[in-house]
């Protein structure tokens, strides 16, 4: 499974890729908005300088007109760049249009097995299912992310499944029992996968037997 970073925070985005385990990142109005008036394109092109691997960058029109035209732009910002678009009828003309350009799309806000459908046909190359939004409105997210996967496996469609809205270590392990192709999470989610109590009372022991202990 790929672990992508869900943050549009450089210093965040540096330390994962650090740690030699990051394959790529999303980016949404939001976490951009978080970084505080931002350029968009020239910060796109900072952390594509940093990952190697799929960086998305999500379009803010609400016509396909107008997100043909901020897809364009954006994908000419580096060679990793993937074009987010809302799983919207418009979205998904124009998810087809610019995998027709060769220009790959997220197709991201996807909240049910049949719009992942749909999204596959439309040509994505990933489809983001929200698990943590979908949890919080007392549906289950993990039961749809399993749905998508076991849909796609019945067909040749190259849209890779990309598990996003993760709010925990429990959605990375369970996204990974059910075979998604990516996960992407927050920086203090990857950070929780790191940790186990007796990792660090193990440590401890062995280090303090090591230097009560005579050694030759
Ligand atoms: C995915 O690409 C989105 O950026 C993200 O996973 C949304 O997560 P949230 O529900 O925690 O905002």
């Amino acid at each position: 499974m790929k672990f992508f970073l869900d943050s549009a925070n450089l210093d965040e985005i540096r330390e994962a890729a650090s740690l030699g385990m990051l394959d790529g990142v999303t980016t949404n109005p939001t976490l951009i908005a978080k970084e505080g008036g931002v350029d968009f394109k020239q910060h796109i092109a900072a952390i594509c300088e940093i990952v190697r691997g799929d960086v998305s960058a999500e379009v803010t029109s609400l016509d396909a007109e107008g997100m043909l035209r901020e897809g364009r732009e954006y994908a000419r910002v580096a060679p990793n760049v993937i074009i987010k678009c809302p799983l919207t009828r418009e979205g998904l003309k124009t998810t087809r249009q610019l995998a027709s350009e060769g220009i790959r799309v997220n197709v991201t806000l996807c909240f049910s097995a049949a719009q992942a459908i749909l999204a596959a046909k439309a040509g994505a190359s990933y489809i983001s299912p929200f698990m943590g939004r979908l949890d919080d409105v007392g549906q289950n997210g993990l039961a749809v992310l399993a749905d998508i996967v076991e849909i796609y496996r019945n067909y040749e469609w190259q849209t890779e499944v990309l598990a996003s809205s993760v709010r925990g270590p429990v959605h990375v392990i369970e996204a990974a029992r059910i075979g998604a192709d990516v996960a992407t999470m927050p920086f203090k989610v990857l950070e929780q996968l790191f940790n186990h109590p007796l990792t660090d009372k193990g440590l401890e022991q062995f280090l303090s037997d090591w230097h009560k202990g005579g050694r030759k």
